[in-house]
């Protein structure tokens, strides 16, 4: 039995909406979307740009709030192992964030006066606190270099992002979101800025994390990265439709 075969839900977002307000227009964003995500399995989002990718990521992620409001389709919830993260508390939420979730973005979002090393251990350090990391510190760091030298990166722990190439400072944004051993990597396009040879390398190193068996959702327009998923979920102008 695969990883992907076992059924529990990590993740299950029922009639998740999003309506951005530009003045007193009213923008749906997200129109009911529904998705699960099993442990071990690894999701695909495919869809257009602009037809709400990023932001569905984002409320998975609970880097961004979903509407709350009960609709003529029901009530919204996004539940993580059970408990719905619309109604966490900002405490709660923080934790969700910092502790259970890793983010690769497409533009790296690295910090550029740190190291490739101290970029990943601040991920942990956030996640624990300076006291707790202070006295792991040793473990922290010796967790983080094995990391960096899983994805390839083993010889440019003291470089600084500037002197890396495209796929190498995204390789350092993959070991910054699993430093904390994430239940659920959240890509957004994470080869959206990269040649397609850089990019494919990169879809090596998600499909061997995902034979690993990290749970993860990439969110793509682009189908070859949608190849690699386990299953797709397409979604056009805000909703879900079938395969
Ligand atoms: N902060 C915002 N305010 C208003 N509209 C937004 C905001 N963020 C995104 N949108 C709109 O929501 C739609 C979906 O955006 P996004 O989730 O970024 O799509 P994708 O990632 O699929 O390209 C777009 O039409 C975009 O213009
Ligand atoms: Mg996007």
């Amino acid at each position: 039995m695969t990883a992907a075969a076992n059924n529990s839900a990590v993740l299950r977002a029922t009639n998740v909406r999003k309506t951005y307000q530009l003045g007193r227009l009213r923008v749906p964003v997200l129109r009911g979307v529904n998705i699960d995500v099993r442990r071990g399995e690894f999701v695909a989002i495919l869809g257009a740009s602009g037809s709400g990718k990023s932001t569905l990521l984002h409320l998975l992620g609970g880097l961004d709030a979903a509407d709350k409001a009960t609709t003529d389709t029901g009530p919204a919830s996004i539940e993580f192992e059970g408990s719905d993260l619309i109604r966490f508390s900002t405490g709660r939420l923080d934790e969700y964030r910092r502790r259970r979730v890793g983010f690769v973005f497409q533009f790296y979002h690295l910090l550029p006066e740190l190291t490739v090393l101290q970029n990943v251990t601040i991920a942990a350090m956030t996640a624990m606190g300076k006291l707790e990391y202070w006295s792991k510190r040793g473990e922290v760091r010796a967790h983080a270099s094995a990391l960096l030298e899983r994805v390839g990166l083993g010889h440019r722990l003291q470089h600084r992002p500037a002197e890396l190439s495209g796929g190498e400072r995204q390789r350092v944004a993959i070991a910054r979101a699993l430093v904390n051993k994430p239940d659920l990597l959240l890509a957004d396009e994470p080869t959206g800025n990269l040649d397609r040879v850089t990019g494919a390398s990169i879809l090596d190193l998600f499909t061997d994390l995902h034979k690993g068996g990290q749970t993860m959702v990439v969110v793509t327009h682009d189908e070859a990265t949608a190849a690699r998923a386990d299953r797709v979920v397409r979604l056009v102008d805000g909703s879900v439709v079938a395969a």
